[in-house]
């Protein structure tokens, strides 16, 4: 597809259309080893050989990457107040139309995707895709067996019915450690889920989406790029998902 150079750079992380513009017009662009000094001059990025300073440009039309959020942090585009998720990026991975693909909550941790691939974000949030994403949550209260019951046939809530959900305890006591699996994500999801239940959720950390897990080697606040199988292990299903048992 024929695109105008100076867009194509820009959206390659070469600064502003202006400023990309006065690069072309520097004479520092060459497309297919021919000097281009036209900010319009038409390529097709995924086939022509564009270099910038005689260095070949890797194009990647979207891009995305793993987060480990911190909490503290709004898992938001841009805020004139708080701190954001895309404030975290380091500058070179930063680029245009970045934005978090599903929301954690302030206080929440741990696994967020950020692309600028609006369809993958579509796909991955829409409720009939059926994605799981799973929390691990520290409750102020133990968890009953009427909890996981409650769970798992669709917690009725003051204006609707939760979608089945899957509770594991990882860990028992007075402040459990518990595994929350849901295919919905609506505000406070999974905090909501719980209150239904009587019970506050004191932490909460998103460590899978699909089949990706939260890689354990990424320090909280670090960010990296996915794999093209990683990107695809979002859409796979898990092992126990319902639709892998042949309930849905
Ligand atoms: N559910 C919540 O309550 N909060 C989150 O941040 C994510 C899911």
């Amino acid at each position: 597809m024929a695109e105008r150079l100076d867009k194509v750079l820009s959206s390659q992380n070469f600064g502003s259309r202006k400023e990309v513009g006065s690069l072309i017009r520097k004479g520092v662009v060459t497309v297919n080893g021919e000097l281009v000094k036209q900010p319009d001059y038409k390529v097709n990025p995924e086939a022509d050989t564009i270099s910038v300073h005689g260095k070949p440009l890797f194009f990647e039309r979207f891009v995305y990457y793993m987060m480990n959020k911190p909490g503290g942090v709004l898992s938001a585009a841009r805020d004139s107040q708080a701190e954001t998720v895309l404030d975290l990026l380091p500058p070179e991975l930063a680029r245009r139309g970045l934005f978090p693909a599903g929301r954690l909550d302030k206080d929440t941790e741990g696994l967020l995707i950020i692309t600028d691939d609006g369809d993958f974000s579509h796909r991955m949030l829409a409720p009939k895709s059926g994605v799981e994403k799973v929390y691990h949550a520290v409750l102020d209260a133990p968890i009953e067996a009427a909890d996981m019951e409650a769970f798992a046939q669709g917690l009725e809530m003051k204006d609707w019915t939760c979608l089945p959900a899957r509770l594991r305890v990882l860990e028992e006591g007075e402040n459990p450690l518990v595994e929350a699996t849901v295919c919905e994500g609506k505000f406070h999801q999974v905090k909501r889920m719980f209150a239904a239940r009587g019970k506050t959720v004191l932490f909460l950390k998103r460590v899978k989406i699909g089949n990706l897990e939260l890689d354990p080697s990424l320090k909280t606040g670090e960010v990296r790029k996915l794999s093209f199988q990683e990107r695809q292990a979002v859409f796979s299903r898990t092992p126990d998902s319902p639709a892998e048992q042949g309930e849905g």
